[in-house]
């Protein structure tokens, strides 16, 4: 037995009410036919073939590189998009599982279990279904006397005694590709929707059709519209923060965290609610996350903290600090020990080990030597009006608050800048460089002003 794949995914996806296609909506971060793709992987399927149709370029774009592809053009039905599938798949494979592109939930579990169980014994096709008390949407399995499926009735073709029955089509199927294919070529499209159903061909082989009824019905949920991809992206987020868990992640509040598949965090760490890892976001051990962090494609050093803050597509090696309220913008590292306080927004820029830009200030385009502290309300002006510009802050650097660095410029090492001072030109390493116009000191101003003060107000009494 050589199992081939067959993954429908032409359809417009109605139900969706969206410019997207449905199996491209995302779930976790990926389009949702990732995770049908995968669970086939991880059940052996030797190759697999996805029928695209309606905004066939999207889907193809969503597709992991070397998935092979049928268009199926019209989109007649279930039944004609599993014969376009078929033709192309391997001639090798007898046995074909079909899957639609809109079940995320599916697993390697389920999936495994139905080509063991099909392979068990001689038999055309078997039929994954689930048991609910109302099957809603679904279509539902009629059974002939002896078990075996009969049938599958579409909800709007069904009867009121068959909308009765609990056990429903979960739309995943292992069958013998010869036969399979045979009983393709005689449907009809007579039923609601007037398609060609992918369940007639199913039930038209008689009697040697098999149930495999799935505890999990969850697994398999088929998205339709959004409250259905809303319950799919909650079972799988929940799956993703159950092994993390295990993996010895602490979740005070599991539902407050919110993870991409790619995600990776080490042991110890702790996820508070409000967090959201997303992308290619790898976080070490030992780190606190959130309250209330969004980090995107970034790498978090171990025993790291982030607090209320977006860190984008940057790198913070071991013990970094960001936050409270802190926006981490793309290309930025942390070396050791670095922080980014409140209200600190940092783009493009190096932190060397131990150096800190502790409030309120924005620093782009610039490099931070080792152990500098910026103070507070420090503004690196790069940008000219046309062009960015670099400013370099040396080691051991330590600038006054209120500071405004118009690049490019450049402090060196060990030097220092006066508070308020607006720095054009370089400091050189172990300066002081201040800018800023001298104080004038005005005694007994205050005194002198209330006097005239009342002067006046004297004399206007007295003409009064
Ligand atoms: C289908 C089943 C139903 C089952 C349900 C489970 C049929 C007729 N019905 O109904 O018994 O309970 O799934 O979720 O099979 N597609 C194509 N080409 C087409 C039409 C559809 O590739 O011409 C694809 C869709 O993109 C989708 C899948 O087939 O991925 C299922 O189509 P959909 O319209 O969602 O079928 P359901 O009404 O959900
Ligand atoms: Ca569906």
């Amino acid at each position: 037995m050589k199992i081939g794949a067959v993954v429908l995914a032409a359809g417009q996806g109605t139900r969706m009410r969206s410019a997207l296609p449905k199996v491209v909506h995302p779930i976790a971060g990926r389009p949702m036919i990732a995770w049908v793709l995968d669970a086939l992987e991880a059940a052996g399927a030797a190759s697999t073939v996805v029928v695209v149709g309606h905004e066939a370029e999207a889907v193809r774009e969503a597709l992991p590189a070397g998935v092979a592809v049928a268009v199926q053009a019209p989109q007649r039905g279930t039944g004609d998009a599993a014969r376009v599938g078929l033709a192309a798949l391997d001639p090798a494979c007898d046995t074909v599982v079909l899957a639609c592109g809109d079940t995320p939930l599916l697993d390697a579990a389920l999936l495994g279990r139905l080509v063991e169980d099909h392979g068990a014994e001689e038999r055309a096709a078997t039929v994954v279904t689930g048991i609910l008390a109302d099957a809603g949407s679904y279509g539902r399995i009629v059974r002939d006397a002896d078990g075996r499926v009969a049938r599958i009735v579409e909800a709007r073709d069904a009867s009121d005694d068959e909308l009765a029955i609990g056990e429903f089509n979960a739309s995943l199927y292992a069958a013998d590709r010869a036969a399979l294919a045979a009983a393709l070529e005689h449907l009809v499209a007579s039923n609601a929707q007037g398609e060609l159903y992918l369940t007639d061909a199913i039930g038209a082989l008689d009697g040697a059709v098999a149930p495999l009824v799935w505890d999990d019905a969850e697994a398999a949920s088929g998205v339709n519209d959004r409250v259905d991809l809303a319950a799919c992206e909650a079972a799988i987020q929940r799956r993703l923060r159950e092994a993390l868990m295990r993996a010895g992640v602490t979740m005070p509040d599991p539902s407050g965290v919110y993870l991409d598949a790619a995600v990776t965090v080490g042991a110890d760490t702790i996820l508070l609610p409000g967090t959201h890892l997303r992308g290619g976001t790898a976080v070490a051990g030992g780190c606190t996350i959130g309250p209330d962090a969004v980090i995107v494609d970034s790498v978090i050093g171990p025993g790291s903290t982030v607090v209320s803050a977006r860190v984008l597509q940057s790198e913070l090696e071991e013990g970094c600090s960001v936050g409270p309220f802190a926006y981490i913008r793309p290309g930025c590292r942390l070396r050791r020990g670095a922080r980014a306080g409140s209200f600190v927004e940092l783009k493009n820029t190096e932190l060397g080990a131990g150096a800190k830009v502790p409030h309120l200030s924005y620093v782009g385009d610039a490099s931070v030597g080792e152990e500098t502290n910026i103070g507070a309300g420090n503004i690196t002006a790069n940008y000219d009006g046309f062009r960015k510009h670099p400013t370099r802050i040396g080691a051991r650097v330590k600038t006054g608050s209120d500071c405004v660095f118009v690049a490019p410029v450049s402090v060196g090492d060990d030097a220092m800048t006066g508070a308020g001072s607006i720095i054009t030109d370089d400091v050189p390493d172990g300066a002081l460089g201040i800018a800023r116009a001298r104080q004038t000191v005005i005694e007994g101003f205050t005194q002198r002003a209330a006097a005239r003060a009342r002067e006046a107000a004297d004399a206007k009494e007295g003409s009064g």
